[in-house]
């Protein structure tokens, strides 16, 4: 058995992957924080680090042993010590024991829903013992996590985790478990200290955000909509997004929200993965390319100016040349404002992952250039239809040339420009200039 620790003074946490995971990251660092550890300083070791995985493609579990490899080399502790290192997230959850198996410097495997237990493990691991903690007790994890205490000017909250759904490529069913949703007034109230804290935008997080559903504080059902109605009679909350949506959860009473409520945001993620009947069967997707198409159009009848955008995959097995330009065809309908695209990547245990026809890496290769240079050519469109507009842009950050700024339109785009003003203001700007990726501005009056 290795020796014990002397405890950990400084932390670090590393989050890969999807804005739950950056979530998860503040999150545990909060707790460690509470236990009175301090962030390590860039560039500096850190006594105990912790990296947040992501397992929904191969690439992000390949780095997570590279990771841990660079941290046990770079260690400059006294001699005979070594850096505790703590695997989270997904991959901690799928693959915890090949992890301890594979890694002797990994001290703690915890997984997604199970990390409000971090202090116990860390006074095991202190003592020597490789502590595993791969458990789903989602609802007492939030209930156990310490208050929010600092927040920038755009915030995320985590209102729903989980998966029912099952597409047959997808790990997330069974590494962040069922559908589940948080009660009303916890969300309520974390939301209340993210404003508190500083927060002028919160964005809800779910894998499939759009099917939380619960009870209001006078114990009536609600869904999302209900919680971004409540949420935006919040006073100093100027801005609401949620993301990611499936289109199976996207109600009426959602795309009517958009119409009525000023707060939610002209932004909707919706993933479609392709655009091909056959291959979204294939993926056990419960939608057509139709039945999309026409949940666009209402949300276009709700509202006109929302932009919109989507999940891709290329190479998912069985997909011919004419499944891939059926892709490209819903993708120029729809004229997507953005849209992440990844070549499929066979999971362990997923269904994909032992069908016939697995596509070759090198037509995998083709079809996602193909597929992001129409991506890219849709959200240059969508920037210089924007150009000419005048908009509210929420300060997140300095910019790259002196006096520059940095915000987000409601449209998601990133605006630069210069003036007067603080982070977190919500500004008045002009869109003078559309780039490929950003516009810039000019702050109006
Ligand atoms: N291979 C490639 N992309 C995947 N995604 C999920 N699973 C896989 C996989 N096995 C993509 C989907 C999903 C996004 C979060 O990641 O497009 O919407
Ligand atoms: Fe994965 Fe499909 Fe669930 Fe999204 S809806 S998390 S792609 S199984």
């Amino acid at each position: 058995m290795p020796k014990s620790t002397s405890a950990p003074r400084t932390y670090r946490v590393k989050s890969f992957g999807c804005q739950m995971n950056a979530y998860d990251g503040e999150r545990m660092a909060e707790l460690l924080a509470e236990q009175g550890l301090t962030a390590a300083p860039d560039g500096d070791n850190a006594d105990l680090v912790v990296l947040n995985t992501c397992h929904i493609r191969e690439r992000a579990v390949d780095k997570v042993y590279s990771d841990i490899g660079r941290i046990v080399k770079d260690w400059q502790g006294a001699e005979g010590t070594a850096p505790l290192i703590a695997v989270a997230g997904c991959v901690a959850q799928a693959e915890g024991e090949e992890i301890m198996a594979r890694a002797p410097s990994v001290r703690m495997v915890v997984g997604p829903q199970a990390y409000h237990r971090l202090p116990e493990m860390l006074a095991r691991a202190q003592q020597g013992e490789r502590v595993t903690d791969t458990d789903m007790p989602v609802i007492p994890k939030f209930d156990t996590l310490p208050a929010r205490k600092r927040s920038g000017p755009t915030a995320f909250l985590t209102v729903q985790e989980g998966c029912d759904k099952f597409c047959t490529y997808c790990v997330v069913p069974y590494t962040r478990g069922a559908e589940v949703s948080r009660p009303f007034a916890p969300l309520l109230e974390e939301a209340r200290r993210l404003i508190a804290t500083g927060a002028r935008e919160i964005t809800l997080l779910g894998q499939n955000v759009n099917a939380w559903e619960h009870e209001d504080d006078k114990g009536r059902p609600i869904g999302l909509d209900g919680l971004i109605r409540a949420l935006a009679a919040l006073p100093d909350l100027a801005r609401i997004r949620y993301t990611t949506s499936h289109p199976a959860d996207m109600t009426d009473a959602l795309i009517a929200a958009h119409a009525e409520e000023p707060k939610l945001m002209p932004f909707l993620h919706l993933p479609v993965q392709s655009g091909s009947d056959p291959i979204l069967a294939a993926m056990n997707r419960s939608h057509t390319t139709e039945s999309y198409l026409h949940l666009l159009d209402k949300v276009r009848a709700a509202r006109p100016d929302i932009a919109l955008s989507g999940d891709f995959i290329v190479g998912f097995p069985g997909e011919s040349e004419a499944d891939f330009a059926a892709t490209l065809a819903l993708i120029d309908a729809v004229g997507y404002a953005q849209a992440f695209s990844f070549k499929y990547s066979p999971r362990p245990g997923t269904p994909a992952a032992t069908m016939p026809g697995q596509i070759a890496p090198e037509v995998m290769d083709e079809r996602l250039q193909r597929l992001q240079a129409a991506v890219n050519r849709h959200q240059y469109a969508f920037n210089l239809a924007s150009q000419g507009r005048r908009c509210e842009v929420l300060v997140e950050r300095h910019g790259k040339l002196p006096g520059q700024w940095l915000g987000k339109s409601p449209w998601l785009q990133s605006v630069h420009f210069f003036g007067d003003v603080a982070i977190g203001d919500l500004v008045t700007v002009d869109l003078t200039e559309a780039g490929a990726n950003s516009l810039k501005g000019e702050l109006a009056g």
